[in-house]
């Protein structure tokens, strides 16, 4: 790298086609399942007061804590990078009062000063839905059942799905104090972090990964037994529609996450081809307290939010040569010129206005230099037009993926390359 060269922030990344490829992949698949299930696109600030984020995720939480980007601006004012997508979604709910049940999709980076390694960053991307003002059951299983619908689209193969409910305000508090109780008993054999925070944020300890703390808890109360009659047979309801739908789940009744603000169901996908430390490749859950905490009517809310690169890791681990293909898909057609290029502008013009996807080289380079140039672009076709071609108002069509040389080529009159081009991808099915 030469001195003076500026790279992106630790934890960041630029992605670039060929791997871009992958990601229109992935958001063109869940845009589409959002809008299968009924979702409308929403768009919301980067950046909001911090109080957002304070009050939505709750200011105890790690995220809040340890891993908000924030900042004053030049008016004086505090604000955070989102760290997530849920509490912004919410915040212009409440603002705008848009009728509910009230369904939004989302595409967005999201901010966490975490350690970077392999899917942890600190910037990542999220793909994500809320769904606002109703407390039906069959809501919740309307969007794990999304989530678990997108994954399939995808193509990823080993995912588990874990449910669990918070229950509500009460059920929860109940839970902490025999929870905290219990932990009193058996702090000495805590990991370093929790044996300090145990006390003010007991929930933390269920999620953590070492085995100290893991060891801790699986003799401890469960929230499953701290559940009154409502919460319990909300998560009956999710269950059995789960079942209905014949989507796989297993309880998790460590499964908490981590923002304060989940009531009753939370559920976790997590990509077994990954190491378990990243292997979370989407979460979600209820919070039917949210908009209140954001100055709102109460409103019940629920949705998921799954990270992009980690879902493409995953799809690289389960099936390295399908992500392959994915990002090799390139252009239909490249139009070669060594006529000096208004040729190829005229054709390329054609052909895209008939829908078919075109490249082509510029600054008048070689013949031989543009088909190299061809068969690296992925298309399907060349498309060739050389002096005697303009001559003879004919092109030559050539199959770059044919492997012979038998009849790689033909010409064609120029007249009917289009209507040619646009038979020959019907009949590949790539139009
Ligand atoms: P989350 O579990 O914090 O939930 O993040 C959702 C997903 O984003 C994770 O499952 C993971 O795939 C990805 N992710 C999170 N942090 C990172 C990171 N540092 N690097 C790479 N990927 C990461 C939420 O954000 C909630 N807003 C989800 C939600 C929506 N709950 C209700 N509605």
């Amino acid at each position: 790298m030469s001195e003076g060269q500026l790279t992106s922030p630790p934890g960041t990344h630029d992605v670039l086609a060929p791997q871009s490829r992958a990601w229109e992949f992935l958001l063109a698949t869940f845009a589409d399942q959002a809008h299968r299930h009924g979702y409308g696109l929403v768009v919301s600030p980067m950046f909001e007061d911090v109080a957002v984020f304070h009050r939505g995720i709750g200011e105890a939480s790690d995220v809040a804590r340890k891993e908000m980007y924030t900042f004053t601006d030049r008016g004086d004012r505090t604000y955070a990078l989102r760290p997530e997508g849920t509490a912004s979604v919410v915040r212009a709910y409440v603002q705008h009062h848009p009728t509910p049940p009230w369904k939004a999709w989302y595409a967005t980076p999201a901010f966490r000063y975490e350690r970077p390694q392999a899917g942890r960053y600190r910037q990542h991307h999220q793909v994500g839905v809320e769904a606002l003002g109703t407390d039906d059951p069959y809501m919740d299983v309307e969007v794990i059942a999304l989530a678990w619908r997108f994954y399939q689209a995808l193509g990823l193969r080993r995912v588990t799905l874990m449910v669990n409910s918070m229950g509500h305000d009460e059920c929860r508090g109940h839970f902490v104090q025999r929870l905290t109780a219990h932990l009193e008993i058996r702090v000495t054999e805590l990991c370093d972090e929790h044996a300090k925070v145990w006390s003010t944020n007991s929930l933390r300890v269920l999620d953590c990964k070492t085995e100290a703390c893991r060891s801790v808890v699986q003799s401890g109360p469960t929230l499953a037994q701290s559940l009154c009659d409502a919460c319990a047979h909300h998560f009956d309801v999710v269950t059995s529609g789960l079942d209905a739908l014949e989507i796989p789940w297993v309880r998790n009744l460590n499964l908490v996450r981590g923002f304060d603000y989940y009531t009753r169901t939370t559920f976790e996908f997590a990509a077994d081809a990954l190491e378990s430390a990243q292997n979370a490749i989407g979460g979600g859950g209820r919070y039917d307290k949210l908009a209140e905490d954001l100055g709102g009517e109460p409103t019940s809310g629920v949705g998921f939010g799954s990270g992009i690169e980690r879902l493409l890791l995953a799809l690289a681990a389960e099936d390295a040569e399908r992500v392959a293909e994915i990002e090799s898909r390139g252009v239909d057609v490249f139009v070669v010129d060594a006529t000096g290029g208004r040729e190829a502008l005229v054709l390329a013009d054609e052909l895209r206005s008939a829908g078919v996807s075109v490249d082509r080289a510029f600054d008048g380079r070689s013949m031989k230099s543009q088909l190299k140039v061809a068969d690296r672009s992925g298309a399907a076709w060349a498309v060739i037009i050389g002096s005697q071609e303009l001559e003879a108002q004919v092109v030559t069509l050539r199959d770059l993926r044919a492997t012979g040389e038998g009849d790689r080529q033909s010409a064609v009159p120029r007249a009917d390359v289009v209507t040619r081009i646009v038979e020959l991808l019907r009949k590949s099915e790539a139009l």
